[in-house]
């Protein structure tokens, strides 16, 4: 990897986004140079060289996620993927007036699309979630009515790492024949999920969350709850089975199969020594300042990469000033810029100033031991600073 020039701070924001995989830069350098053909062109060897890049990188995902490679539509992210997944099962039920189930603490790029589908005459439940961020399994069964045809639940949380029981609710759904779709952004490349036996119909990634390149994702399609149609958001071309047209992004898509195919050898371990992290850094912290609040499962119980702190009587500014050699995320990276508290922690029933007062570490594949010894000295002085002060 390129050195880091020494005035850039300790990445510690690997749920907002992960860098590129050494592995993933090369099995894309080609389809950046010479290799430059479009999927779509059937007549000459450009062409066909993207075409079997294309196929190639839909084997790997596929391998990753245990589904089949012809279960693959390629987005541009995580964020399309949950608009296809919800708004085109809206679209293509919105003659009986869908209702879907979703849960509070889902990334906006779901709780604005099932808002959006009442435009389409949807309607939605959303659960509450307990003060670990996690449904109930009853508040589900309950909420599902005659006219539900899908249920959208995440399987890990991108603010506090909860980890929803994706295979029980996968199994309601199969019962009652309704349509499971899970934004799997942030747990694509830590854990070993197997499609085979998560019932999943619909199943959202996205490449820059497992140190693929961004502006690239996927989502699978699999009718196998019940038989149903999706219908396309976007229009204007054949490609991708005409669910999602336009030229195909190659050099992303052959990142995001190539960032698959590294996961696949190193999660694992990588995820066994991140969990290791979580650990020390939280038994540090806690031995001395024990009133420091953990949001979401305790560790061992939650994803593994991911710390979400809250200060009590701490204010906002005192962490910006005092870490920042950090690169850490005060709340959901995606909507840091508004200085609102955070929806999710609000939805754990954490009050307004202890949101504020919250740090998200997320470390990563290239995360070293004495970066994490600089952070949890840095995150000591200044709490000792702060907590001094009052
Ligand atoms: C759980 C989850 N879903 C969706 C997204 C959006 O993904 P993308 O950036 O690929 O659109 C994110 C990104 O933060 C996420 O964490």
């Amino acid at each position: 990897m390129t050195p880091k020039p020494l005035s850039l701070p300790i990445y510690m924001d690997h749920n907002a986004t992960t860098p590129l995989d050494p592995s993933v830069r090369e099995a894309m350098r080609p389809y950046l140079e010479d290799s430059f053909g479009n999927a779509s062109s059937a007549s000459h060897a450009y062409g066909w060289q993207a075409q079997s890049a294309v196929k190639k990188a839909r084997e790997q995902v596929a391998h990753l996620l245990g589904c089949r490679a012809g279960d693959i539509v390629w987005t541009s992210g995580a964020t399309e993927s949950n608009n296809l997944a919800i708004l085109g099962v809206v679209r293509a039920y919105c003659k009986e007036k869908p209702h879907i189930i979703t849960q509070a603490t889902e990334h906006k790029a779901v709780l604005e699309v099932c808002e959006a589908g009442g435009d389409w005459g949807a309607d939605t439940t959303v659960l509450p979630v307990n003060a670990e961020g996690l449904i109930s399994i009853d508040d589900l069964r309950k909420a599902i009515r005659p006219n539900t045809v899908m249920v959208s639940i995440m399987m890990a949380n991108n603010e506090v790492g909860a980890l929803q029981p994706v295979e029980e609710i996968a199994k309601i759904c199969r019962e009652h024949k309704l349509i499971f779709h899970t934004d799997a952004a942030q747990s694509v490349g830590k854990y070993k999920f197997d499609l085979h036996s998560i019932p999943a119909d619909l199943v959202s990634l996205s490449g820059h969350k497992l140190y693929g390149p961004k502006g690239i994702g996927a989502l699978v399609v699999r009718a196998l709850n019940r038989e149903f149609t999706l219908k396309p958001i976007l229009f204007g071309g054949d490609q991708e089975k005409k669910l999602r047209p336009g030229t195909l992004n190659v050099s992303g898509i052959v990142g995001l199969g190539a960032a698959c195919e590294t996961a696949a050898q190193v999660m694992q371990d990588e995820c066994t020594r991140l969990q290791a992290f979580q650990t020390r850094v939280l038994k540090t912290l806690r031995a001395r300042f024990p009133q420091v609040k953990l949001n979401g499962p305790p560790e061992g119980q939650r994803l593994c990469n991911n710390i979400s702190l809250s200060f009590p009587d701490l204010h906002a500014d005192d962490m910006a000033l005092d870490l920042s050699g950090i690169a850490f995320s005060s709340g959901s990276a995606c909507n840091s810029a508004s200085a609102k508290p955070s929806h999710v922690l609000k939805a754990m029933g954490v009050s307004d100033p202890m949101a504020r007062a919250t740090l998200r570490l997320g470390m990563g594949r290239f995360t070293t031991e004495s970066e994490v010894s600089t952070v949890i000295d840095k995150v000591l002085k200044m709490l000792e600073k702060a907590y001094a002060s009052r």
